[in-house]
């Protein structure tokens, strides 16, 4: 393959790829925009679905120790004093006074001054990350709720119910996807931080002593959960936390962190949250939320392995690993989506080579057999060169051509986006050898 090359402006490059393929559109741009607020397009949503299913599977479809949960946003107010978001779930601030802008204080304390305009600065303010809403008609103190800053929270309030409900035994995790806001003094870079975005959660319980080889067994099973998408090794990095960087709740915790074209930067926490959010719970609610092992027949209140994952921080670690831009002997600039076939947003693509002799007819009925069991797209507009660049930028794996020899012996080519090897397969075994191919996709180069 030609001159691969990574420039330093290619986050610009993938926010242009992402508008022009509709993966990703800023929100509410035709009214000029909603800062750090994004709107998933067509392919986006089907990668954002693939994300959120390869994780579903591998945590909890796959292992019989964690359960599937999906609580809601709006909880009890007190949810928040319990788990000390009320009163620390804040970011130091600090005003420009002259341009007004605002920013986090720990990242201008070395300057003192205003980064944008060298004006002075306030002194530092706490400030919630939290939304308010109010819950009602009446906008007054009682009615005020808050927009989940974490999913967790919706798991540690539900895990009585679950644990009795599935008679699941310590230990055991509960897992959850869903949106939470944070408003972040400074959003930025893409995707990476927004004030609305998707966790995937896990709260996993044991009992008390045992946590720290369960913190190791989480640790490493998430790491592997990246590489084994394909993410590239030298790109991914463990980087355990400093004793003045722990939550208030963790007694340790590490970040999996991915080298951005931005920096390093954390894309999943690993926590340990000992037994704070259930006794706090128990605490605030006046409920017990002890555990009685019937095994050993004790009761205690479990500590908790937490790995803490985000939707979009993942989807855009996947779309910068897989980006990639070749220039050709030709010297034309062609772009790929090395995504792994799991996660591609198109499986694969069907087209008549041209728009006669029975190919249309032929590349229709291929296209009807194969959309029920994946997602495939079918193309019949253009030089079929021109096809296949359009989904290697979209990622797709495989492209499957209907051609003269196709008429002849009820065989098609099935392209392959990265090797560009074009076996001929015989339309009946089209939809197993695809099958085959996506179930057993061990890397994300096909
Ligand atoms: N329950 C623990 C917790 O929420 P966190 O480190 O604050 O821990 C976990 O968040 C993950 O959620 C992060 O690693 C990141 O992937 C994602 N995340 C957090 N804040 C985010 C933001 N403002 N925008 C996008 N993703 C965010």
């Amino acid at each position: 393959m030609a001159n691969a090359k990574k420039e330093p402006d290619v986050m610009e490059k993938i926010v242009s790829l992402c508008k022009r393929r509709g993966f990703i559109f800023q929100s509410s741009e035709i009214y000029g925009g909603l800062n750090s607020c994004w709107d998933y397009g067509p392919l986006g949503a089907e990668l954002k679905r693939n994300v959120k299913e390869a994780w579903w599977n591998a945590v909890v479809r796959a292992r019989e120790d964690v359960v599937g949960i999906d609580a809601s946003i709006l909880m009890h107010p007190r949810v928040w004093e319990a788990s000390g978001h009320v009163q620390g779930f804040t970011d130091p601030l600090v005003d420009c006074k002259g341009c007004k802008k605002r920013f986090r204080a720990d990242r201008v304390a070395e300057q003192k001054s205003c980064p944008e305009c060298g004006g002075e600065l306030t002194e530092a303010r706490q400030f919630n990350l939290m939304f308010k809403t109010f819950m009602g008609p009446v906008e007054d103190a009682a009615a005020i709720v808050y927009m989940r800053p974490e999913t967790a929270q919706g798991i540690f309030v539900n895990f009585d119910n679950v644990a009795t409900a599935a008679r699941m035994k310590v230990p055991f995790g509960i897992a959850q996807i869903g949106k939470s806001f944070r408003n972040e003094i400074t959003p930025g870079n893409f995707i990476f931080r927004t004030r609305e975005f998707e966790q995937m959660e896990i709260e996993f319980f044991v009992k008390p002593g045992t946590d720290e080889g369960w913190f190791e067994h989480w640790k490493a099973e998430r790491f592997q959960w990246y590489l084994n998408l394909g993410i590239r090794p030298a790109k991914l990095r463990m980087r355990p936390h400093e004793a003045n960087e722990l939550a208030h709740y963790a007694k340790a915790c590490v970040d999996i962190e991915y080298e951005f074209p931005f920096g390093w930067s954390e894309l999943e926490g690993v926590a340990n949250r000992t037994d704070f959010d259930l006794k706090r719970h128990q605490e605030y609610s006046g409920k017990s939320l002890e555990y009685f092992d019937d095994a050993t027949r004790e009761h205690y209140i479990p500590y908790v392995i937490e790995p803490s994952a985000g939707v979009d921080r993942s989807l855009l670690t996947f779309l910068v690993d897989a980006f990639e831009e070749v220039v050709t002997e030709k010297g034309e600039t062609e772009r790929f989506l090395r995504l792994h076939p799991r996660l591609s947003p198109i499986k694969c693509a069907v087209f008549p080579l041209v728009n006669k002799a029975g190919m249309p007819e032929v590349a229709r009925k291929v296209f009807e057999g194969l959309k029920r069991r994946f997602s495939c797209f079918y193309d019949d507009r253009g030089a079929v060169g021109r096809r296949y660049r359009r989904q290697d930028e979209a990622g797709t794996p495989y492209c499957v051509t209907v051609d003269g020899q196709s008429i002849e012996d009820n065989t098609v080519t099935v392209r392959y986006r990265d090797s560009r090897e074009q076996p001929r397969v015989a339309i009946p075994d089209l939809a197993p050898f695809l099958a085959e191919k996506l179930e057993n996709a061990k890397s994300n180069i096909v």
